[in-house]
């Protein structure tokens, strides 16, 4: 037989084979597509057909060899479709594995609302370690040995080094981060803090907050005030009014805190704002020239202004939480009430 009337042949039985199993298919692809299929052999003879029939030779081979490709593929798909169906094992009728969806934990639900709301301020996001040094905790941020305001904050210490503690607050952040970067200066620290407390329902031995600090010239206190308005009004509604105590904080000169109207009876008193309208959600300052000099930048040129907020205690007031408590104990009954909020 000449090798164009061979070819021609595998053509044909290509055209003619119909397969009925998986294994028929398996036999067919290693017959014309395996390592050492029968096309091969063929191809090989081309050095035996004369130079004027090469091209065409080339072209029925090629053409044998689509065509093997193709009717395998077919096979291949009727094979894996039925396979999957008539797989005894397999009781259709049960039904389908039941998928639990989590839920946000709240803490981090309110922490992502906080970030959103200063990132269009343009404030990025700077994170940094839970466990700090007596500087940065505490010296930098104008409280020196001895300074009663340290009595504020039960600290942890860190067994093996009385200069190391849990950080008792973020605003370590603010010294870390003008320590090591020039104004302007625009942050949002956000993370976890320990204080050595008794556990009740209103206090923890942690709990998280949000530091933030914006260092530049010319930064007023009309900045500040309009900042934590904008925060307040699109955290707790738009009719959410902001007011300002007078306070004292080492790391801030002046010093407030803030109350805002409350979002919960709208001022008219309830047991939420026990009965004043009032309730307080951050304490805020402009920040104090000592510790601008402490972490060397000159408090003639640069100026800004700091906040602070618990986040447990925003979660608390929002969502009308009574006990610190449930944030940490993964009670699934708890968490699961968040699943509808993004
Ligand atoms: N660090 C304070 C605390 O833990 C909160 C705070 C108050 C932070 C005033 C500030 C601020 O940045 O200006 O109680």
């Amino acid at each position: 037989m000449d090798i164009f009337e061979h070819i021609a042949a595998l053509q044909n039985e290509i055209n003619e084979t119909t397969f009925s199993s998986a294994d028929d298919a398996e036999k067919f692809r290693i017959r014309f597509l395996g390592t050492k299929n029968i096309l091969k052999d063929i191809f090989g003879e081309i050095k035996n057909v004369p130079n004027e029939r090469k091209k065409e030779f080339g072209q029925v081979v090629n053409a044998v060899k689509q065509a093997a490709e193709e009717k395998h593929a077919l096979a291949k798909e009727k094979f894996e479709a039925t396979n999957s169906f008539t797989n005894k094992d397999i009781d259709l009728t049960l039904p389908g594995d039941v998928v639990t969806i989590g839920a946000r934990h709240p803490i981090q639900l309110v922490k992502n609302q906080i970030v959103d709301i200063f990132k269009r301020l343009g404030f990025a996001v700077q994170e940094d370690r839970e466990i700090e040094d007596d500087w940065h905790n505490f010296t930098a941020l104008n409280m020196p040995e001895d300074h009663p305001a340290r009595d504020m904050q039960d600290t942890f210490f860190v067994n093996i080094n009385p200069d190391i503690v849990l950080r008792t607050h973020t605003s370590s952040v603010q010294v870390r981060t003008m320590e090591n970067q020039k104004p302007p200066i625009r942050i949002l620290s956000p993370g976890r803090v320990f204080r050595n407390e008794t556990i009740s329902a209103r206090a923890h031995c942690f709990f998280h907050q949000v530091e933030g600090l914006y260092i530049d010239e010319n930064v007023s206190f009309a900045d500040l005030l309009q900042t934590l308005d904008f925060f307040v009004k699109e955290m707790f509604g738009q009719d959410v009014k902001i007011k300002l105590r007078p306070s004292y904080f080492p790391f801030t000169e002046p010093s407030a805190e803030v109350d805002v109207t409350c979002f919960i009876c709208g001022g008219k008193g309830c047991n939420v704002c026990k009965y004043t309208g009032w309730v307080e959600i951050l304490g805020c300052g402009m920040v104090d020239p000592k510790v601008l000099e402490n972490c060397n930048i000159d408090p003639k040129k640069y100026s800004g202004f700091a906040f602070g907020m618990g986040i447990e205690r925003i979660t608390m007031l929002k969502y009308q939480i009574k006990d610190l408590r449930l944030f940490s104990e993964n009670d699934v009954r708890f968490l699961e009430q968040f699943k509808s909020v993004l």
